[in-house]
């Protein structure tokens, strides 16, 4: 069964959109197996986003990033790279298809509510940043 890392990043906590963010997944039929309030620590931040480590954006997505909590997620089910992606939407919030979570709550790209792995093998490396393997909790979810 495939699994995505999942963020709500620091706008949303603030905005307090955590609970209804989660809602959206679960309702879905998503399965969640690890979350965590945390504030991301600098190091951790650029290792997670080292992809755009030359773009000019880099160090206001870093400062955004760890400017507060954000809430962590490990969410497991078929296709749960593609189907997270679909439901919060694209990049750029203004191109978000109403009903998406960045089409509903933001407007700006660089502060968009929700990071989600763009593929299987970014989720790896995310979760594995963010998670030991033992918070990963192994359970049955009967829908
Ligand atoms: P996320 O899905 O977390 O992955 C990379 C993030 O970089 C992205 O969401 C945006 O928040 C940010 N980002 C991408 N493109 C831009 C841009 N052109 N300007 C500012 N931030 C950006």
């Amino acid at each position: 069964m495939e699994r995505t890392y999942l963020m709500v990043k620091p706008d949303g906590v603030q905005r307090g959109l955590v609970g209804e963010i989660m809602s959206r997944f679960e309702k879905k039929g998503l399965k969640l197996v690890a979350a965590k309030l945390m504030v991301i620590p600098k190091e951790t931040a650029e290792k997670h986003y080292a992809e755009h480590k030359d773009k000019k954006f880099f160090p206001s997505l870093i400062s955004y990033i760890t400017s507060g909590p954000v809430f962590a997620m490990v969410w497991e089910g078929e296709n749960a790279v593609q189907v997270c992606r679909n439901i919060m939407g694209k990049t750029n919030p203004q191109e978000s298809a109403p009903g998406t979570i960045r089409g509903d709550y933001c407007m700006v790209t660089g502060v968009n509510i929700i990071h989600g792995s763009d593929s299987p093998e970014s989720a790896a490396r995310e979760i594995g940043i963010f998670f030991r393997p033992e918070d990963l909790v192994d359970y049955k979810r009967d829908s």
